[in-house]
């Protein structure tokens, strides 16, 4: 059975993009594969989190998880701290990362930009890390967003360069993944690029988000001045409304918006906020309610997190112990 590995950054509340880039995927992936789903708390170090933040948000996307589908009885659900074997690996695999290849990764040109204060270490090797979390379950395929695509094809390039050393295939190269064949980029709110977290919270829906917060954040999205005549492309902010849209509503829905678009109707943005409002309130809603029950029971939570560590435990120390026999470790005792 071919495994599939992917996690998400305990950064704050999961969001649609976590959702339709990921996490839609790792539930559709656990019927057919063998999963390895995981909360990424040592990359979120990056940032400096407080102890109590930290594990605050640890907790929650570990109940997003489970309250978005995932079942802890078909996959491993676990901390990325919980396996400390991936910082034994990611030692090993920095060996072969170069300066350069690091320092011309998107993201972290990125961070320099927008965090100059803040350049550590761990943001030049971050992709490192990303593929000890993959290479250490030997995983084939990783559901990932649009965003993560460089990190994939920087992970194949550490497969790839640790069998070329050391002669051998241990190492599968992974390859992105989603079902809907491409990876998919979901746009924010206020029509500034992805959907991220952003200071005010406007730019995102939130899996925890109420129904008020939905309708403030909709009725706040951007649009444009209507239709300049019949059958003229989207504007940006109105391709935007429709990127929403595809996520949670009917075909029917979109084609008869699209209508009112093609024929340069006048005054009907009122009405398809108002759709796009109700449909994306019955998406979030029965999620959201899971979230509020699993969130007070931290026995339940104790046992799915135990569980996981010992399945990711069980793939992940094996792929290590062979890892150091191919490199040449040998016991003296
Ligand atoms: P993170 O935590 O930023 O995001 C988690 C997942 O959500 C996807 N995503 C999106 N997809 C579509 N549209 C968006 N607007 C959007 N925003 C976020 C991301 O692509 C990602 O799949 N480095 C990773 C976490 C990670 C990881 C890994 C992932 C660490 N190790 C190993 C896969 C495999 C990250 O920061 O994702």
């Amino acid at each position: 059975m071919e495994r599939v590995v992917s996690g998400i950054r305990p950064t704050g509340n999961l969001h649609l993009g976590n959702y339709f880039g990921a996490l839609q995927n790792f539930i559709k992936m656990q019927n057919t594969h063998s999963c390895y789903f995981f909360i990424a708390d040592y990359h979120s170090l990056t940032t400096h989190p407080n102890p109590a933040d930290l594990h605050q948000n640890v907790k929650q996307v570990l109940v997003e998880y489970l309250a978005a589908g995932l079942d802890p009885e078909k996959s491993a659900i676990y901390l990325q701290s919980d396996l400390p074997e991936t910082a034994e690996m990611y030692l090993l695999l920095n060996m072969n990362a170069y300066m350069g290849e690091l320092e011309r990764s998107a993201s972290f040109k990125d961070k320099v930009r927008t965090q100059p204060e803040n350049v550590n270490a761990g943001l030049l090797t971050y992709p490192v890390l990303m593929a000890a979390d993959i290479l250490i379950h030997n995983a084939h395929k990783v559901p990932v967003g649009k965003d993560q695509e460089q990190h994939l094809e920087m992970t194949r390039e550490y497969a790839r360069r640790f069998n070329k050393m050391y002669h051998t295939d241990f190492f599968t190269e992974p390859t992105a993944f989603n079902f809907g064949e491409k990876l998919v980029k979901v746009p924010g709110l206020d029509g500034t690029g992805k959907m991220s977290k952003s200071d005010t919270g406007m730019n995102a829906i939130f899996l925890c988000d109420d129904d008020k917060q939905i309708e403030k954040k909709i009725k706040a999205a951007k649009t444009d001045l209507g239709p300049q005549g019949e059958n003229t492309p989207f504007s940006p902010e109105i391709e935007n409304i429709f990127a929403l849209f595809e996520l949670v509503s009917s075909k029917e829905t979109i084609n008869y918006f699209k209508l009112k678009w093609n024929n340069g109707e006048e005054k009907w943005y009122g009405e398809m906020k108002k759709q796009l409002i109700t449909d994306m309130v019955s998406f979030v809603n029965p999620i959201r309610q899971r979230i509020q029950e699993l969130s007070k029971d931290s026995e339940y939570l104790s046992k799915v997190a135990r569980l996981g560590a010992e399945k990711a435990h069980e793939s992940g120390a094996e792929t290590v112990r062979k890892m150091r026999e191919i490199i040449g470790f040998k016991k003296f005792y």
